[in-house]
């Protein structure tokens, strides 16, 4: 592919153009692509609307340039390596002839259940192959796919499938993650209950548990593929179609359903994973991630398979049967390229060095991490520990609403500082503002971190809510993008990413809003208002601490704590549990009634010497009770 940088001069070169040239660069690129009709215009772009649109007019199919167009080159190449939970189960290895061939079969099936373009299909299923193919039969027929993590609650299912109606869901019987089975298709039909859109639901038969079936509406994954020929004309899609929709938390309870496009996300998610990993012919290449995050639909599914690459997925925790489980894998497999995320790494640097040295590492090049600021020591763990000083360690800043790499090192060849994202990739215009609105010019400066010009993967919209879209985004700081993210930019021009600057915590790499875990203990019966921040966390990176105020003091507090976190299990998902919860007896607020959250977290971070001035509060002695009192 062109514009790879092999030096360190090619990447300046690259940027330069592609910020001087910006049509030009993008245009070289998309020609590496098979399109059924050619674009009209590269770009048109208004960030007051905001409206956003790359090779206008362009007509593809994503899945033909990730799956036919390698057919003659490398169809026997693994395309996919699917590594199981259980160790002891075969992995299996499914070249891009296979896959091909089972993506075409899976989308006549969807045509045969009555899925045409444009549908919405959710998708809630395990890391098994089948997710893979899931996603992109629906790219190949034009369906809309909206994969929802399967960690989530029946009721945050039950608001996505409602919030863009989907027509089916495609879900598995149960899954397997660690020791643990969750009954996937249990919680479906939880969701189900509330959902007018739906009338199929395919399941997939994985655990073998015992499950519901609804007649009518329900049908195995194998009798629904049975006797379906492989082989499927792809939907001729124009480059602006929507390719699918994923959910992120926001500052205010509902999720936003993200809108990505086919043309632009294809070019830049494959042109970012060939140029930010250096992936080569033959490598294997491992993101930890699930397919539920856009990590998944990126740098698992899209980016890697649009580049030929071999993408490994893994269906097991980090965690089982041992804590070296990735080691042995990495070791297994031969892996070259291995991207995870920092609550991992934290996670793995505290056991025995032992569990790391049994495993022969010596197969892997190059390091990724995602999700969350690395912090230093982390960062020098990967580094020494797993990369034995050898590997580059790729830093990748990005979010779900930009659908590929913003800031990043290319691996050994952008000089790294630990717990950097460093440079910006091509294509990408940062600016650093400050409170005031205005940009900061120059290094050694620290703001709110906003993009200027627009690249080909961003998100366009917000599903079925553009005013959101452009109030959340494009309303801060007018005509640029707003990541929500603070960020320094040092004497020599690298980036740090500081952390979120709105309502959104990630604790564990999740994007958590506060507002969703808010709602949900409220619903109990005894909480008359909560407030929500974040803390840092030594593997989590953040986690949660929940200020509750109850009608009726509780009678017994730890019975308390746990119905809220049962609810809060229930309603978002287990991964929303707050660490901490304390009762109060009220919350400090302003005159205006706005919760002062600023002194809610300093309180939770424990950097109580310094609260700012509590005299304008409405209630300025709930302060000290609040630092009095305890969590637990
Ligand atoms: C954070 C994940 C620091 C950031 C791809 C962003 C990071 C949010 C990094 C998006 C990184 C992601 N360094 N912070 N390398 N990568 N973040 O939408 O706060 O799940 O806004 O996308 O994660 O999370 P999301």
């Amino acid at each position: 592919m062109k514009n790879i940088s092999r030096s360190f001069e090619d990447y300046l070169k690259s940027y330069r153009r592609s910020i001087e040239q910006p049509e030009a660069f993008w245009e070289e690129l998309g020609a590496e692509f098979r399109w059924r009709k050619k674009w009209d215009r590269v770009l048109d772009w208004d960030f007051m609307k905001p409206e956003v649109k790359w090779f206008v007019g362009g007509k593809l199919n994503i899945t033909e340039n990730c799956l036919d167009r390698h057919l003659e080159t490398r169809g026997d190449q693994n395309a996919i390596i699917w590594e199981p939970n259980d160790p002891g189960e075969e992995p299996a290895y499914i070249t891009y002839r296979e896959l091909h061939s089972k993506v075409c079969q899976f989308a006549n099936t969807l045509k045969e259940q009555g899925i045409k373009k444009g549908d919405r299909v959710c998708i809630y299923m395990p890391m098994v192959p089948e997710l893979t193919v899931s996603v992109l039969a629906c790219a190949r027929i034009g369906a809309i796919h909206s994969v929802v993590f399967a960690g989530f609650s029946s009721r945050s299912l039950m608001e996505r499938i409602n919030d863009a109606s989907c027509k089916m869901i495609i879900t598995a019987d149960g899954g397997y993650r660690g020791d643990k089975i969750t009954g996937l298709k249990d919680i479906v039909d939880e969701a189900l209950v509330d959902c007018p859109s739906i009338e199929k639901c395919i399941v997939l038969k994985r655990t073998g548990q015992q499950i519901e079936f609804v007649e009518g509406r329900d049908l195995w994954w194998d009798e629904a593929i049975e006797g379906k020929i492989d082989i499927c004309e792809p939907e001729i899609m124009d480059s602006e179609d929507m390719l699918f929709i994923l959910y992120t938390s926001g500052s205010t309870g509902k999720p936003k359903g993200m809108v990505h496009t086919c043309g632009g996300y294809m070019v830049y998610t494959a042109y970012t994973f060939l140029n930010a990993f250096q992936y080569k012919e033959g490598d294997i290449y491992w993101c930890t991630a699930d397919v539920g995050w856009i990590t998944g639909h990126s740098y698992i599914i899209y980016g890697p398979l649009a580049a030929g690459a071999t993408s490994m997925m893994f269906e097991g925790v980090p965690s089982w049967p041992g804590m070296d489980r990735f080691w042995e894998v990495v070791d297994k497999h031969r892996v070259n390229i291995f991207y995870t995320a920092p609550t991992a790494i934290r996670a793995l640097e505290k056991c025995d060095p032992a569990l790391v040295e049994r495993h022969d590492l010596s197969s892997l090049r190059v390091l990724g991490t995602v999700g969350e600021p690395i912090n230093e020591e982390a960062w020098h763990w990967y580094h020494d520990m797993i990369g034995k000083g050898r590997c580059p360690i790729v830093d990748t800043y990005w979010q779900t609403e930009t659908g590929g790499f913003m800031i990043s090192p290319i691996a050994g060849i952008t000089p790294t500082k630990p717990a950097f994202a460093t440079l910006p990739m091509p294509g990408i215009v940062p600016a650093v503002m400050n409170e005031d609105g205005k940009e900061e010019i120059g290094n050694g400066v620290e703001g709110r971190l906003c993009i200027k010009f627009p690249w080909p993967s961003m998100a366009r919209t917000i599903y079925g809510d553009h005013q959101r879209f452009h109030d959340t985004y494009f309303s801060g700081f007018p005509n640029k993008y707003f990541t929500g993210d603070g960020c320094r930019r040092d004497e020599e021009g690298y980036y740090r990413i500081t952390g979120r600057v709105d309502d959104v915590i990630i604790v564990a790499g999740h994007n958590l809003g506060t507002a969703e875990i808010e709602n949900a203990i409220d619903e109990h019966e005894n909480v008359c208002e909560t407030a929500v921040v974040g803390y840092p966390h030594d593997i989590k990176g953040n986690a949660v601490h929940a200020f509750v105020n109850c009608f009726h003091p509780p009678k017994d507090e730890d019975d308390l704590r746990q119905e809220i976190l049962t609810l809060v299990s229930r309603i978002v998902g287990p991964i929303a549990k707050p660490e901490r919860i304390q009762f109060v007896s009220g919350l400090p607020k302003t005159r205006s009634g706005k919760i002062m959250r600023r002194i809610l977290r300093k309180i939770a971070e424990g950097n109580t010497g310094d609260l700012g001035d509590t005299s304008t509060l409405l209630n300025p002695e709930i302060v000290d009770e609040i630092l009095g009192g305890n969590a637990l």
